[in-house]
């Protein structure tokens, strides 16, 4: 009987963290069924950015590639990240659209949905929550994890049993930036199986090259599953490799329960793929060193990379340790957000437009405007009122959980789209990345009817599974 459980994560976050997300069902299909006999306790394999990804630049439908999948996983658990009331977006959406992504998820193999929300604000999971639930899924609701004045263990263990009483059937601790420490791990851990009697799932990153001792560290603390990459796609920005987990606990009281060797077959058939991607350069070795950066200024490796981008357009790159300076102060006026999709992206934009301008906030972004509003839910330290109306002037801010004042929206989608629809789901898709999605209903459509043979003949040579 396995004591430690893992979830594989090479066919999502892994290859999301390394090769920005590109992973193609092609290059899946082939080893699912190996990986299916292995022992997994699950495939996190959808979900996050894979769905947009997979319209956007692969030209796949992200519910066939679900369906794939399932085809060939038959024992093994699949799980999903979902991003509770964003769903897989970046704005919040009305609850029928929430209600039926969930439901369609479950309908096309989903089993386990990992639901988070940026600001740990839990009412922005209630509807996830309750819809997975009515589908008969296991609810994995996920805590963000960051650090600051207000994120002490009782924090945590507070929003855990929160999210217990809620119906979560698992608690996953999502340090999405690789902050933990082993020892805080181990104290985390600890506190939240003494209050909690769900399973704990322990997911973390390892850009700072701790993530094999802080998973040891939870480990001895009690956890009940945690994350691992199969060595050709882990380390890096990515995760701990899982042959080493499990050959470190091998006939252990923790043993996994899986053999090194069948592993093994995983592990050759991912190692030309690394190549190649390596190859193609959509693997860059510079995110494959131990990166320290965000232990020392708290801002995550992909919030990182995007500040650098937006100072280089503009001309300003000399500015980046200001930058640097100025997310934490813009963080703490923001009542202290964990830097996570969307509020990463927020907060970095807005410390940008500071620096620039040399005035703080004489420029203020739609979206930070929205996020001091209150249209993301309730920040976990309430701003200061002088702050809040220098933002957004006499404007009042959102107290309600941001979803109620949301109409129902499918009914208008699908009747926006008729000449498109060729299964349900996609409606969904639409309600997501509606440009994405039209652009790639089109292509499908050439596809299928030929309207434009050649463009459809390139796409083929490019992407047939
Ligand atoms: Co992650």
């Amino acid at each position: 009987m396995a004591k430690i459980k893992i979830t594989e994560t090479v066919l999502r976050d892994s290859h999301q963290s390394l090769i920005a997300t590109r992973m193609t069902t092609a290059d899946m299909l082939p080893i699912l069924e190996t990986m299916d006999k292995v022992g997994y306790y699950s495939l996190e394999a959808w979900g996050g950015a894979t769905f947009d990804a997979c319209m956007r630049f692969l030209n796949e439908d992200p519910w066939e590639r679900l369906r794939a999948i399932r085809e060939r996983v038959k024992n093994t658990k699949l799980q999903m990240l979902f991003r509770g009331q964003n769903i897989l977006g970046y704005r919040h959406y009305s609850d029928d659209v929430v209600e039926y992504f969930v439901q369609k998820s479950i309908a096309n193999g989903i089993d386990i949905l990992r639901i988070f929300d940026a600001l740990n604000d839990a009412r922005n999971l209630e509807t996830a929550i309750k819809a997975t639930r009515k589908e008969g899924g296991h609810v994995q609701a996920a805590i963000s994890y960051t650090t600051g004045p207000v994120y002490d263990i009782e924090y945590y263990t507070n929003y855990a049993k929160q999210l217990e009483e809620m119906g979560a059937d698992s608690i996953c601790i999502k340090d999405m930036a690789g902050l933990l420490l082993p020892y805080t791990t181990y104290d985390l851990v600890k506190a939240l199986k003494e209050t909690v009697k769900v399973p704990i799932q322990l997911h973390t990153h390892y850009t700072a090259g701790v993530a094999s001792m802080s998973t040891m560290k939870a480990i001895e603390a009690g956890v009940d599953v945690v994350d691992t990459a199969i060595s050709p796609m882990a380390q890096g920005t990515s995760h701990m490799p899982t042959e080493s987990l499990v050959a470190a606990l091998a006939g252990t009281e923790y043993d996994t329960g899986i053999d090194l060797t069948e592993l093994n077959e995983i592990t050759k058939y991912f190692t030309p793929l690394r190549e190649k991607y390596l190859a193609s350069g959509l693997m860059d070795p510079k995110v494959m060193k131990v990166n320290v950066n965000a232990l020392i200024n708290q801002v995550p490796g992909g919030m990182l990379s995007n500040l650098v981008s937006q100072l280089k357009q503009a001309g300003k790159s000399d500015l980046l340790d200001a930058v640097l300076e100025e997310v934490p102060r813009v963080r703490a006026d923001a009542g202290y957000p964990p830097l996570v999709t969307p509020s990463s992206q927020i907060v970095g934009t807005q410390a940008v437009f500071n620096v620039l301008n040399g005035e703080r906030y004489k420029m203020v972004t739609k979206e930070f405007r929205g996020l001091v509003r209150g249209d993301y839910g309730k920040t976990p330290v309430a701003m200061d009122p002088e702050f809040v109306k220098k933002i957004i002037g006499d404007a009042e801010q959102i107290t309600c959980r941001p979803a109620d004042l949301l109409k129902p929206e499918l009914d208008e989608l699908r009747a926006k789209i008729p000449q498109y629809m060729e299964q349900d789901e996609d409606v969904l898709s639409y309600a997501l990345f509606e440009q994405v999605a039209l652009k790639f209903f089109e292509y499908r459509k050439q596809q299928k009817y030929g309207i434009d043979a050649t463009a459809a003949d390139a796409a083929n040579g490019i992407h047939s599974i």
